[in-house]
């Protein structure tokens, strides 16, 4: 399953009239590009963009607080300026942390727990309740440890957790690493909207359509 890694509205637009994904991810850094006067207006602007679509997919938004203190209220802030059903709030991992996933997840509060670099960190947010957990493979390859080991781990637990933590595979830096994750059966890979185009293009499929093309009538058929 594709989702799109993006706030930007041009790109959200792109992607949602091609019904190219099952969900949208965001985070401070792509928010704060677009609109770092008014990010939640722009949030706004997305869960506009989303229902024009008539869509209700999930849309992930990170706290901007580090302060395990105030995550909950932030979270329960960003639940009733969007009003959108299917919010989920990003949590980065980490020890107090997990207990803010915890609470939300008591609370009903969907959460995808971000940052994860690890398959035990992967775990670990999935047994406190999250319902999703995000690795980055991008980061975690600009670390030197292998990606792809991170992936198929991650999915093993997740598999044996007996939760329901569904795993988002994100921070991808080309195009072709998004099939290797996908052979590793990932639930979701987060996808930035520059590669869906070139995910589709293929030097073989150029060469079948131009063949057909040779067998087309001349006239106009309509
Ligand atoms: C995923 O949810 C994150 O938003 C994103 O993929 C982080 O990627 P980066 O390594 O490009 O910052």
């Amino acid at each position: 399953m594709f989702f799109l890694d993006s706030a930007n509205m041009s790109e959200i637009d792109l992607i949602l009239s091609r019904g190219l994904v099952s969900g949208i991810t965001t985070n401070p850094t792509i928010l704060m590009k677009e609109n770092p006067d008014n990010p939640l207006e722009h949030l706004t602007n997305i869960v506009k963009k989303i229902r024009e679509y008539g869509k209700n997919i999930p849309l992930s938004v990170q706290v901007m607080t580090e302060n395990t203190q105030f995550m909950i209220d932030e979270a329960k802030y960003l639940q009733d300026y969007l009003d959108y059903d299917n919010l989920v709030i990003k949590i980065p991992i980490g020890w107090d942390e997990l207990k803010v996933i915890y609470e939300l997840s008591k609370q009903n509060i969907s959460v995808n727990c971000t940052c994860c670099m690890t398959e035990i960190q992967v775990s670990l947010a999935a047994n406190a309740g999250a319902d999703y957990a995000s690795i980055f493979y991008g980061k975690t390859s600009d670390s030197g440890i292998d990606p792809k080991i991170l992936v198929k781990n991650s999915v093993k637990y997740l598999n044996n957790s007996k939760t329901s933590c569904k795993l988002i595979v994100g921070s991808l830096r080309t195009d072709w690493v998004i099939t290797e994750i996908i052979r590793e059966n990932a639930d979701i890979v987060t996808v930035p909207a520059k590669f869906f185009k070139s995910l589709v293009s293929n030097d073989k499929t150029k060469e079948a359509i131009s063949l057909f093309a040779e067998n087309y009538p001349k006239k106009d058929w309509l």
